[in-house]
């Protein structure tokens, strides 16, 4: 081929291929929510699945691409799925949380989330958002950066999700029906899992661990998820340092551990640097939980092996070599990985923390109680009474139609209300001696209503009542910083002076610290129904959830999307 020849082959090639790209792709998936039968521990249960698959199918993106996504529900429960992280810019109809955004996909029945990943690259994932179904409903949503844009960091030689779970021999909802049933807490999980697979810990398992087989000397990124109900892991490889460098698909300012924290809802990235030579030795991977309340929990680990690819010798078995997870309890442990998150915050990606607030919002949460609705009889919760939970005590009522049909068709009335406080109605010590009435109210749907572009400083606050706790608290539609955190109670006088908004952390889910409290901070750029809830699933169950009403901008490209036609009827 001569010169010019291939010189307009490559302009032809470009004109043809980078537009497209440019405009980005749209990819279609196809989700089939069905039993299936899968067997751990030597339990064999039918669960809800999709495709039949345990963890679920990856979605693979590019930033800029649209996901087209069809959901037919083949099982008798009704069914949503949320992609969680995902911004939904105006197209709110797609985010999933049942009877926020959308009625449940009923059986037989489907539905197509069709979204655009807009500004956003990293590690994400997916899962059912009705009751306990995420347990077994889940899997990553991986958004790669664009054509021709590289990672800030070293290009790792391969990519690895690595997706924590919880295992239940019982159907999970079945624990969390007889729970609300009697008040008391739920039965805690048989095992975690990593990618599906319980690990060689546990009796009858040794088959059903997680390997990952490695070469010498290059860089592997992990692609951390915690997808676990109800727990918060600690997770380390032995005689490996892990190098920190995004998490909820924000790129942070990287760091080495050689532990890691993450909450449920949470992703976290790293880079994993394999030995040089062949080490003659296979490395345990675990996870256990991180564990500041007070009721019974899964205090067991998972571990899956790390082993270096050597094929040409037969070797003798291997030592292995176990890491050493920080105590169940550990808090400064937590509370020293959490303040090394920073945002990168270089020109390329800035860390674009709102300086002006327009609304300040304090939010108490934490545990409460309900009392036993059976006459004359007590329930297995404190006292004979049923565990709740509450923002601002209230214990937050899901409604029977959803809230974002409602608000868009004007139809909110005997829905919802647009009261939500901005604040507790009693102050009280709230992480000091709890106070003697525990009980939280119940009621009609609050929820806030926030002008469009409203800049927002959120301080959520732990309680001590039926014990202090720390809360990962996600927020839908928004990323958010964590500009401050501490310790007790938020001073309002005081803390505000050390709020970092230079390179705070960007994430869609936090964890509020056991009897503290943090500051987030995130413009109301989005209009649509948004969800805050904790990710600890049994607390949402409680009621510790609430909704945001971000209104419609004036530009016809600030209001939301009009619904899609088969958008889901109650
Ligand atoms: Cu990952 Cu509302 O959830």
């Amino acid at each position: 081929m001569s010169t010019s020849a291939f010189g307009f082959l490559i302009t032809f090639i470009s004109l043809c291929i980078v537009p497209k790209y440019a405009q980005g792709l749209t990819r279609h998936y196809e989700f089939n929510i069905k039993m299936q039968n899968v067997t751990r521990l030597c339990h064999t249960k039918s669960m809800v699945t999709v495709n039949g698959k345990f963890p679920g199918p990856r979605v693979v993106a590019r930033e800029g691409d649209r996901l087209v996504i069809k959901v037919t529900n083949q099982i008798s429960n009704n069914i949503t799925i949320h992609w969680h992280g995902i911004r939904q810019l105006r197209s709110g109809w797609a985010d999933g949380p049942a009877y926020i955004t959308q009625c449940p996909i009923q059986t037989g029945q489907s539905y197509v989330y069709n979204f655009t990943v807009v500004g956003q690259r990293g590690t994400l994932w997916w899962h059912a958002h009705l009751s306990w179904l995420r347990s077994t409903v889940y899997g990553p949503l991986i958004i790669l950066p664009k054509h021709n844009e590289p990672y800030p960091f070293e290009k790792p030689y391969k990519e690895v999700p690595v997706i924590f779970g919880e295992w239940f021999n019982a159907d999970p909802e079945a624990i969390i029906r007889q729970a609300l049933k009697t008040g008391g807490g739920p039965n805690v999980s048989d095992a975690y899992t990593i990618n599906g697979l319980p690990g060689p810990l546990y009796n009858c398992s040794a088959e059903d661990t997680f390997k990952l087989k490695v070469k010498p000397g290059k860089t592997y990124l992990l692609r951390i998820i915690n997808a676990a109900l109800n727990d918060e892991l600690f997770f380390s490889i032995a005689n490996h340092t892990l190098t920190v460098v995004e998490a909820d698909a924000i790129y942070v300012k990287p760091f080495g551990t050689d532990t890691i924290l993450i909450t449920p809802g949470q992703t976290t990235n790293v880079l994993l640097k394999t030995k040089p030579n062949f080490p003659g030795a296979a490395f345990f991977m675990t996870a256990r939980p991180y564990v500041t309340g007070q009721g019974t929990f899964d205090n067991s680990s998972v571990a899956g092996i790390l082993e270096y690819e050597f094929p040409s010798l037969h070797l003798k078995k291997l030592p292995l070599f176990k890491p050493t997870l920080p105590p169940l309890n550990d808090t400064s442990f937590a509370t020293n990985f959490t303040k090394k998150l920073r945002s990168l915050a270089s020109p390329q990606f800035p860390a674009n923390v709102p300086k002006k607030v327009d609304k300040h919002f304090f939010f108490t949460i934490g545990l409460g109680t309900n009392p036993c609705d059976k006459k004359n009889q007590t329930c297995q919760g404190p006292n004979g009474t049923k565990f709740a939970a509450s923002v601002n005590n209230i214990s937050f009522t899901l409604p029977t139609t959803a809230l974002l049909q409602a608000h868009f068709f004007g139809k909110s009335n005997g829905v919802y209300s647009p009261d939500f406080p901005i604040n507790p109605f009693h102050w009280f010590n709230y992480t000091g001696n709890p106070p003697n009435n525990t009980m939280v109210s119940n009621g009609t749907t609050k929820v806030m209503v926030l002008p469009f572009n409203t800049s927002v400083e959120l301080v959520l606050q732990d309680t001590s009542i039926l014990g202090a706790e720390s809360h990962p608290l996600h927020l839908h539609g928004f990323n958010f910083f964590i500009v401050g955190q501490g310790f007790g109670n938020y001073d309002p006088q005081k803390d505000p002076k050390n709020f970092n908004l230079v390179d705070p952390i960007e994430r869609n889910t936090v964890s509020v610290p056991s009897g503290g409290w943090v500051a987030i901070r995130f413009l109301a750029d989005n209009p649509g129904v948004w969800f805050m809830h904790c990710h600890l699933e049994v607390h949402t169950s409680w009621g510790l959830k609430m909704a945001w009403l971000v209104l419609d901008g004036k530009l016809p490209n600030q209001k939301l999307l009009p619904p899609p036609a088969d958008l889901p009827k109650c």
